[in-house]
């Protein structure tokens, strides 16, 4: 089902990678990847069928062609065939966009799956380790571990892939202590849209670097990465508080009192996210003593109305870390097989002032609570002063959200596949009334990695990069000018 209406004009313009007939050339697009021995799924195949099956079944689009490259070469000779038949090429590596920005966010693109580029090699002596961007982050944790005890900063669903995570973000359950994924990176190797093959880094080709940190899915096909790694800690602190706001104003003073101790309190060491929906809870890591912990969080439960006896507190090994939040095993399948339908949206304010606070908190009392679907709020407590995320200067990557006290995000869904897009209302609407009640509202950001379909691309650019927005575009002019690698939301233009 298509979700939404592009814009079809700006798309047009783009010489030679034209939507407009891109379906008509799928035999000519096959032919070639055939010629180049470029493995393909062809579009007749069960393997096709499954894998073209987004994680968000409410989003989904038909390729011009899907191939599943096995080396670096597979990738160049992909990109190669896109470009002599004006086909728009994108890369997928989990398929986890909200916005199926991984099939192009459009129909018509050639695809290419990243599936087979999932090696994990660690130096342990460099403490680095060169990662394919198509690994799962389960996967990789566990290869990270295996090899040295290794660790690296990562969101925390295991089916997540390292592409589309690392290039627009990275936020998990240690990226308070050790930054976002993308801020670890030291390299990337980048397949360009004339089919040459160049590393970025901070010395490399740093204009590149830059964008890909942040915006790494206009600028070429990443094969993979090299991370800094960092030894993993082995006794930490889980928590998970139960609560229940009784009320609007219950509820804002939970909200004031977590954003007051992100941006002042909150050391590096712990890590943490609210979560809002028919039962809500705080939980989250901390890298530190027990005794330690409980002197920081007392205070904190106090202030937000949560007995200290509401609790499950255990201490963990990482790998134990990782799955008390993965939702289940860290290993997984390469042919994927978990699915949801649903919409989200998102924010990442500098601050929530009382009065959109207020209006948060409004909304959910008259509108949320007695909404039935399987909605849920949840807030990550992004940055603050001692925030390893906010401690990189705003400028130092294509990332525009440095500031951002609160990483938000709302998502509605049912356990059936259904999704009726009149629902979407309802969480438009959520963000509208925040929006409505901010004096910063024009300037609050959206997190590319929680893709929004209801955005048009001049908002979508506006939301996800800010004032990098420019820069980016100047970026992508010298590194892809024609527009190969094109979608509705990505940088473009
Ligand atoms: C269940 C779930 C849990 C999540 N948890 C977190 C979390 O804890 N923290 C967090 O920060 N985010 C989280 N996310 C969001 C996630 O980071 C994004 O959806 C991310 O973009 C997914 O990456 P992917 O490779 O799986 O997706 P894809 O759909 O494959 O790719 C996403 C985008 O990246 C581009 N891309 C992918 N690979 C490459 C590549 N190799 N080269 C160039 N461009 C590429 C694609 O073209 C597309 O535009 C979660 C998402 C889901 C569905
Ligand atoms: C294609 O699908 C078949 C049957 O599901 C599976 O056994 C095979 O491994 C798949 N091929 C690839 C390359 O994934
Ligand atoms: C992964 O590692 C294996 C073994 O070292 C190697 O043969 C293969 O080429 C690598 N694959 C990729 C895509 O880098
Ligand atoms: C890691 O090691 C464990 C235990 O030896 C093994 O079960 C698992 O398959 C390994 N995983 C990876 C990704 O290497
Ligand atoms: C909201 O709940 C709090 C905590 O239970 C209570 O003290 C307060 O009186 C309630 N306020 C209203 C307006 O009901
Ligand atoms: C963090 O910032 C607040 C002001 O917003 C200040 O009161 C506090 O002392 C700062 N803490 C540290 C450790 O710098
Ligand atoms: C490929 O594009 C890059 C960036 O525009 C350029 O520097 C490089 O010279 C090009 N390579 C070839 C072979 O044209």
């Amino acid at each position: 089902m298509r979700c939404i209406t592009y814009l079809v004009a700006s798309s047009s313009l783009l010489f030679p990678f034209s939507q407009a007939s891109a379906l008509d050339r799928r035999a000519a697009l096959d032919e070639c990847l055939t010629k180049l021995n470029v493995p393909t799924f062809i579009s007749s195949s069960a393997n096709y069928t499954q894998a073209i099956k987004p994680f968000n079944t409410r989003v989904t689009f038909k390729p011009a062609a899907y191939a599943v490259p096995e080396t670096t070469q597979h990738v160049q000779d992909a990109v190669s065939c896109g470009a002599s038949n004006g086909v728009r090429v994108t890369a997928k590596s989990g398929g986890h966009s909200y916005a199926s920005h991984g099939l192009g966010g459009e129909d018509g693109h050639l695809i290419v799956d990243m599936r087979n580029f999932n090696n994990v090699t660690v130096d342990p002596t460099a403490q680095t380790a060169a990662i394919g961007t198509g690994g799962r982050l389960g996967n990789v944790a566990m290869a990270l571990y295996n090899q040295t005890k290794q660790a690296i900063s990562h969101g925390t669903c295991p089916g997540v892939g390292v592409g589309g995570l690392t290039l627009h973000g990275g936020y998990g359950l240690i990226s308070r202590s050790k930054g976002l994924t993308l801020d670890n990176i030291l390299e990337a190797t980048v397949v360009l849209a004339n089919s040459s093959v160049v590393t970025a880094s901070e010395t490399q080709h740093p204009d590149l670097f830059w964008a890909l940190r942040g915006a790494g899915a206009a600028f070429g096909i990443v094969t993979s990465f090299k991370f800094k790694t960092f030894t993993a800690p082995e006794s930490n602190i889980v928590f998970q508080y139960y609560l229940t706001p009784a009320n609007a104003s219950h509820l804002s003073t939970i909200l004031t009192a977590l954003q007051d101790f992100s941006l002042n309190t909150q050391p590096q060491e712990l890590n943490m996210r609210f979560f809002l929906a028919s039962f809500s809870s705080l939980s989250g890591v901390y890298f530190g003593t027990r005794a330690d912990f409980d002197k920081l969080i007392a205070p904190l439960l106090a202030q937000m109305g949560i007995s200290t006896t509401r609790g499950t507190i255990t201490t963990n090994t990482w790998l134990n870390t990782l799955t008390s939040f993965s939702n289940g095993p860290l290993a997984q399948a390469k042919e994927y097989n978990s699915h949801e339908t649903f919409f989200a949206k998102s924010l990442m304010p500098a601050r929530l002032s009382l009065e959109a606070i207020t209006a948060l908190t409004t909304y959910w009392d008259t509108n949320a609570r007695s909404n039935t679907r399987a909605w849920y709020l949840l807030i990550d407590l992004h940055g603050g002063n001692s925030s390893a995320v906010s401690a990189v200067p705003a400028d130092a990557t294509a990332y525009s959200h440095r500031d951002a006290v609160f990483k938000m995000q709302f998502y509605d869904r049912t356990y059936g596949n259904v999704y009726t897009e009149s629902w979407t209302a309802f969480l438009n609407g959520w963000v509208q009334a925040i929006m409505d009640a901010s004096p910063d509202a024009q300037d609050m950001g959206m997190y590319i990695n929680y893709a929004d379909t209801s955005l048009a691309s001049e908002e979508a650019h506006r939301r996800y990069w800010g004032r990098h927005y420019e820069r980016a575009v100047q970026v992508k002019r010298g590194w892809d000018p024609e527009g190969m690698f094109m979608g509705p939301q990505i940088v473009g233009r």
